[in-house]
């Protein structure tokens, strides 16, 4: 078990300044989510921006993953390929994860889009799952224990007849893609470690209609669907704990100032 690193005030600029771009493609992309779009012509453009701002993109070659983002559309939790055969159609909803690497810092965060016309039930679980995010980032201050991210994130899902997913983490980030420690979505109450002022990690809640649990693609070894093929949903941001709180270091439209 490693330790959850204290970063510097160095590192946490080059990490924000990661996190921004990060951020920015995502703000970018969404221009492009249209039907009939294709996601790897997504892809290509997210990696092309990045590249064009002097970054990398983390996920490129990471443990073989061939793409530089994740494009998880419906049913896929996380970890979808990008693939000209995958077109966007009308209903479709579809999370799209960046992670960049500036400097040698990493910022990590995803949104979730929609094509056309989705139905309720659709714009109901992108909504809690992004009120699951903000509820967790919303525990983030000196002190605190990282259980209790889990715990409301939980709570609030549950209220809402939804599942959360326990098979994917959020993790701490910066230095390194994942480092310690695991971020739980679903936690007890007062469990786990203490955070500190200078810790960095990310909260990414992923939020299922059905079951909670996840089946990955024999063939791509990847994608994770839901295991009943309900919806799934996801946000993620960057965050780093301030000495009276928090700070979203991938927030670039001013939503938490
Ligand atoms: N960005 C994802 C996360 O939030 C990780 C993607 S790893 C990949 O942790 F290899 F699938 F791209
Ligand atoms: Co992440
Ligand atoms: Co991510």
């Amino acid at each position: 078990m490693s330790e959850i690193l204290i970063k510097t005030e160095e590192q946490i600029e080059g990490i924000r300044q990661s996190g921004q771009l990060a951020g920015s493609a995502l703000v970018m992309i969404g221009d492009y989510i249209k039907d009939g779009v294709d996601t790897d012509y997504l892809d290509k453009l997210i990696h092309e921006y990045i590249l064009d701002h002097g970054a990398i993109p983390a996920t490129l070659g990471y443990s073989g993953y061939p793409k530089s983002s994740c494009i998880s559309l419906n049913e896929v939790v996380c970890h979808g390929i990008p693939s000209k055969e995958t077109v966007l159609k009308p209903g479709d909803i579809l999370n799209i994860d960046v992670t960049t690497i500036l400097g040698g810092y990493f910022g990590d965060t995803s949104k979730m889009y929609t094509v056309g016309e989705v139905t309720n039930s659709a714009k109901k679980i992108i909504d809690v799952a992004k009120h699951c995010l903000d509820l967790g980032i919303q525990q983030v201050r000196p002190g605190n224990q990282f259980g209790n991210i889990g715990f409301v994130i939980g709570r609030y899902a549950k209220a809402n007849r939804y599942s959360v997913v326990y098979e994917f983490c959020g993790h701490g980030v910066g230095i390194d893609f994942h480092e310690a420690p695991q971020v739980d979505h679903i936690a007890r109450r007062n469990s786990g470690p203490m955070m500190q002022p200078g810790m960095i990690f990310t909260i990414e809640p992923m939020i299922n209609e059905g079951r909670a649990t996840t089946k990955v693609d024999k063939n791509d070894g990847w994608t994770a669907r839901t295991s009943d093929g309900k919806l799934s949903a996801q946000y993620e941001h960057t965050i780093l704990v301030t000495p009276d709180g928090f700070e979203v270091l991938t927030d670039v439209t001013g939503e938490y100032k």
